[in-house]
């Protein structure tokens, strides 16, 4: 696996690729299988896939876990190399972000980008688009696969390419879950066993909604109100939305197979994400 720190190298490297197929997979580290599953994707449909590490200020609000979140880099490399990727893109954020962060030049969706996790975290998708544009710009690939963990950025991420008609199709790919059912995510390490066990009961909620579904309930407020039911037990649980909407993420009037659940929620200090769409 071959290694690159900024974007002037790997963009002279990269030339070497004009007549290979490239797959893109973003992230922040702290690598599980969520992402390695991306990866996997990635090299099944394309001749060179890249993964690039890179934990991005600008999404991080001053109270949040930017200088927490955590950077196992060593133990990444040697998880990617195991998985044979082709390149490692890790760049500073002098690279990223030149001439600092208060000037750079960003991107913003006006509606979606305010909406649910928008709504409490203001500058979140901003600080996303602001990377995932100039990642995308500085490694050219065809492909980029994002998981539909994170449904609201991949919606927003889709939006932002055919709307700026940017030459990259947009993959999402399934949530990877830990045997009791929570959602892979890099913050899950914050958690202690017994939150992690009390976390487990936000799919266990969602799981009802989706069968309550099945069965033929179609009123979004009854179904909320059964998810409810399952998380009114779990104790320390914060919920900050549980919706159910259409793939752009506008509210459904009456549940269809494939509108999603949409949760999101605190146990303690730590954030989680989940979602489920009600047909199977
Ligand atoms: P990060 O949280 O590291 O996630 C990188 C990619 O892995 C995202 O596309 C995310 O949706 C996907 N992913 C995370 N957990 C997953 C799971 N359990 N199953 C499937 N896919 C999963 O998302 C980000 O980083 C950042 O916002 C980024 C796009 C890199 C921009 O900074």
């Amino acid at each position: 696996m071959q290694i690159f720190y900024t974007p002037k190298e790997i963009q002279s490297h990269l030339k070497i690729f004009t007549n290979k197929q490239v797959g893109f997979v973003p992230t922040m580290g702290a690598l599980h299988e969520g992402h390695l599953s991306l990866i996997q994707k990635s090299q099944q449909e394309n001749d060179i896939t890249i993964v690039s590490i890179f934990v991005n200020p600008t999404q991080f609000s001053p109270t949040e876990d930017l200088n927490k979140y955590p950077r196992p880099l060593e133990n990444d490399i040697r998880l990617l190399k195991k998985n044979n990727v082709d390149i490692l893109f890790t760049p500073n954020q002098d690279d990223i972000y030149l001439n600092g962060l208060k000037n750079a030049t960003q991107l913003y969706i006006p509606k979606l980008s305010k909406q649910f996790c928008g709504q409490t975290r203001r500058h979140f998708f901003r600080g996303i688009l602001m990377l995932v544009n100039r990642l995308f710009n500085i490694i050219q690939a065809q492909k980029a696969y994002f998981g539909e963990k994170d449904f609201q950025q991949l919606q927003l991420i889709q939006k932002m390419t055919h709307d700026l008609f940017m030459p990259i199709e947009i993959i999402g790919c399934p949530i990877v879950r830990e045997s009791n059912g929570l959602a892979m995510s890099s913050r899950n390490q914050y958690l202690t066993p017994e939150e992690k066990e009390i976390a487990s009961n936000i799919y266990r909620a969602l799981k009802k909604g989706q069968s309550q579904f099945q069965k033929g309930l179609r009123s979004p407020k009854e179904l909320i109100e059964t998810i409810m039911h399952v998380l009114q037990n779990t104790p320390d649980l914060h919920i900050d939305y549980l919706d159910i909407v259409h793939n752009n993420l506008s509210l459904a009037k009456s549940a269809q197979k494939t509108d999603r659940i949409i949760f999101a929620g605190f146990i303690g200090k730590t954030r989680l994400l989940d979602n489920v769409q009600l047909g199977l």
